[in-house]
């Protein structure tokens, strides 16, 4: 049984840029990053009680988590909670190839458990979700979830879980106005009847909803992000124009008026913090109220843009 419920943040802090080697136009996001400007995110990030750091193995295969374990070494361990993840394509080949892949994780991050552990995709659900149970009965897993499962995928986890006493804590997938196919296949709704958190990932799509890249100012060149969003920026304009609009009666500016949208969705957006300043966004984000008809004008002008931003790693949410 688990010991405690989870608890869940207004918002979760992801690292998935953080895998990069640091280089400008390396890697999936292609961002410079250094260690010092990481050190300086994670204290805003301390200072500001954001708390909850998502991760995975598969974030430049290991660099993710191993310089999140660094970042994090100053604080205390009960300070900060790590989300990071199974992935069943990089499984091993031994007996317990989820709890040796969990050890891999609690090495990188320097630490002996882990408060939120994923499955990352649903590629065999019967064969990888049993793996939790050990993990949770050991408390090197505290508490799990599934990421990228469509419902019947979610209920099955849950159902394997719950024979041992267990359940599904939490659900993470991609959710933004430009991908709202959790909500249309009813996850959302699903989620919230049960108070299962619903974590959302690539609530900026990216950078591509933050208003700073357009055609003039694209995506960090020779980056995969750059490969699949710099053809779709022109399609975003009005999109972003109109989160910029609305942030400005308000103080904020477009990312941070994306992210209040996915928290008045009673979602908890998991955004990529790759400079100190996106903390302060994250707090102001947390303090706008939008209307029903900023909500309803933004899902509009999103369905307008017409594109599909789902990841090559996604499958289709309809049941
Ligand atoms: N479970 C899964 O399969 C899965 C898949 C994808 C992501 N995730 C998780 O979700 C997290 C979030 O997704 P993501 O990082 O891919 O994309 P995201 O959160 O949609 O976008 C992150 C990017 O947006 C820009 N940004 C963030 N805050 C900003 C601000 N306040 N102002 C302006 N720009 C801002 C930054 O771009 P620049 O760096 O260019 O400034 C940053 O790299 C990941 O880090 C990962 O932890 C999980």
């Amino acid at each position: 049984m688990t010991i405690d419920n989870l608890k869940t943040p207004t918002v979760a802090l992801g690292t998935w840029a953080w895998g990069d080697s640091g280089e400008t136009g390396n890697g999936y996001f292609g961002s410079h990053l250094t260690p010092s400007g990481l050190e300086k995110v994670a204290d805003k990030a301390h200072a500001a009680g954001f708390t909850l750091w998502d991760t995975a193995v598969v974030y430049g295969m290991g660099r993710s988590e191993t310089v999140l374990g660094e970042v994090l070494k100053r604080y205390a361990r009960s300070d900060y909670q790590l989300s990071t993840k199974f992935t069943p394509q990089a499984a091993g080949t031994g007996e317990a190839p989820v709890a040796d892949m969990l050890e891999q994780s609690l090495a990188r991050l320097g630490t002996d458990y882990i408060d939120l552990y994923w499955i990352h995709n649903p590629a065999d659900v019967a064969r990888w979700t049993p793996h939790l149970i050990p993990l949770l009965k050991s408390g090197k897993v505290r508490h799990v979830g599934v990421s990228n499962h469509k419902l019947s995928d979610i209920e099955l986890a849950n159902q394997i879980l719950g024979a041992a006493g267990f359940r599904v804590e939490a659900v993470q997938n991609h959710y933004s106005l430009l991908y709202r196919s959790s909500e249309q296949a009813g996850i959302l709704d699903y989620c919230r009847k049960r108070d299962i958190p619903f974590f959302a990932y690539m609530v900026l799509e990216q950078g591509a909803l933050s208003g700073k890249y357009s055609p003039e100012n694209p995506l960090p060149q020779g980056s995969d992000r750059a490969k699949h969003y710099n053809g779709l920026l022109p399609q975003l304009k009005a999109l972003t124009d109109k989160l910029a609009s609305i942030g400005q009666k308000q103080g904020a500016a477009a990312p941070e008026i994306a992210t209040a949208w996915a928290i008045a969705k009673g979602t908890t957006p998991i955004i990529g913090v790759t400079k100190p300043q996106y903390i302060e966004s994250l707090v102001r984000a947390n303090s706008i109220t939008l209307t029903r008809d900023d909500m309803a004008e933004l899902e509009s002008l999103a369905d307008a843009a017409d594109v599909n931003t789902r990841g090559w790693w996604e499958q289709e949410m309809s049941v």
